[in-house]
């Protein structure tokens, strides 16, 4: 089947069209097209993510990234008369986006419906005004093509979007997924598809947001994660200094990052004091790599615990910072003295995209989960 995706959890308005087949048994997947329209250059000078402007930006973009997305996947079907008395239910659906409803008024009616079988959404995590934009966009496209619309759980699509490397990775259960990106840390045991049990998550920031806030306290722009890791890779050992690990040793799989972050900030502040209130170039490289270093170590032995403890087939680790190198590198070492497969999402794949919704809403029809035609946003979504 061929499944449009939208994501506009966060900074990214992102859709996909991903053609699915293979059922629960053996699925594989085709990513046909994958638009990314990212906001991060809008929402630095505020060093994260500002709610209202993201929202602005989602209804600007979606329809531009939606032709594109249709375009490139060449799934144009048939041009078929528009119902006119779907109107009305669109100036609803679309009451709170004006500016996208005129576009969609405008567009929509004279484009073919596109050879898809369905629509799939991030419903939650993220953030609401945000969110909100993406589902009635796709409620609004679900009613006018006709399609069925499936609500994902965000989180959910970044541990399945390993799914979508080239090398078509097949996923044995028991599997263990690392879950590292900017609203979330979490380490879940997956007995089978969609039987997920949280094991442990951080008790303050998520490893994302640490990032972000180490890269503030350096100077460097959001999103902070791959400036923190550039700056690292030019570390020479000709200066040191020694950032906590914290929580290593807590004897349980829960994180914390906000001592980190702290942590940073007075080793900053007392190299600056010591050079005349001032950062030295050399220093900021010390601090980067040591404070991607100690979130590192962190993440990667309390995984390896998790692995020597639950012995899964399969490890995952999917979000935003799985796209750091210093990371996969010591996933990569560690996993090796074990007996599972390691399942690193593509680079592409890591950060917010919509072909990971895509492939969540395709395994959740395949596990025959319910999806209600209405639902709300849900900010704070759970993984259970
Ligand atoms: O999954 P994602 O795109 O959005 C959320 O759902 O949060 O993750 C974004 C987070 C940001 O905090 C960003 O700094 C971090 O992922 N990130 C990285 C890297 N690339 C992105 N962190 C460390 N190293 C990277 N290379
Ligand atoms: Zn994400």
């Amino acid at each position: 089947m061929i499944i449009l995706g939208i994501e506009t959890s966060c900074d990214e308005t992102a859709i996909s069209v991903v053609q699915a087949s293979g059922g629960l048994k053996k699925p594989a997947f085709q990513v046909l097209a994958q638009v990314v329209s990212s906001q991060a250059k809008l929402h630095a000078p505020f060093g994260g993510v500002v709610p209202m402007l993201a929202k602005r930006e989602h209804g600007k973009n979606l329809l531009p990234l939606l032709k594109e997305a249709i375009k490139q996947s060449k799934v144009t079907g048939k041009s078929k008369k528009f119902n006119e008395s779907y109107k009305n239910k669109l100036k609803k659906i679309l009451e709170r986006e004006p500016e996208l409803l005129e576009q969609f008024l405008q567009f929509i009616p004279l484009l073919p419906v596109p050879k898809i079988d369905c629509v799939a959404v991030t419903r939650g995590p993220g953030l609401e005004p945000a969110l909100w934009v993406g589902i009635n966009f796709a409620r609004a496209l679900a009613l006018v093509w006709e399609k069925p619309l499936v609500p994902v759980n965000h989180m959910i699509g970044h541990i399945y979007s390993v799914l979508a490397s080239p090398t078509k990775p097949t996923l044995t259960f028991p599997a263990l997924a690392l879950l590292v990106s900017g609203g979330h840390t979490e380490l879940v045991l997956i007995k089978n598809w969609f039987e997920h049990k949280v094991i442990g998550r951080t008790l303050d920031d998520a490893v994302g947001e640490a990032f972000d806030k180490a890269a503030r306290v350096l100077g460097l722009p959001y999103p902070g994660g791959p400036e923190i890791s550039k700056l690292a890779k030019e570390w020479q050992g000709l200066t040191f200094c020694r950032l906590p690990r914290p929580m290593l040793h807590s004897g349980d799989f829960n994180f914390s990052f906000s001592g980190l972050k702290t942590a940073i900030l007075y080793s900053a502040q007392k190299l600056a004091e010591a050079n005349g209130g001032k950062l030295r170039a050399e220093d900021k490289v010390t601090l980067a790599y040591e404070f991607e270093q100690a979130a590192v170590e962190v993440l990667v032995k309390k995984l390896a615990k998790a692995v020597a403890k639950f012995e899964p087939r399969t490890v995952i680790i999917a979000g935003g910072v799985a796209a750091n190198q210093e990371l996969r590198r010591q996933a990569e070492l560690m996993i090796t003295s074990s007996a599972s497969k390691l399942l690193i999402s593509d680079l592409q794949l890591s950060t917010d995209n919509a072909t990971m919704i895509a492939i969540a809403s395709y395994l959740q029809i395949q596990k025959k989960v319910k999806s209600p035609q209405k639902f709300n946003a849900a900010g704070n979504l759970i993984l259970s």
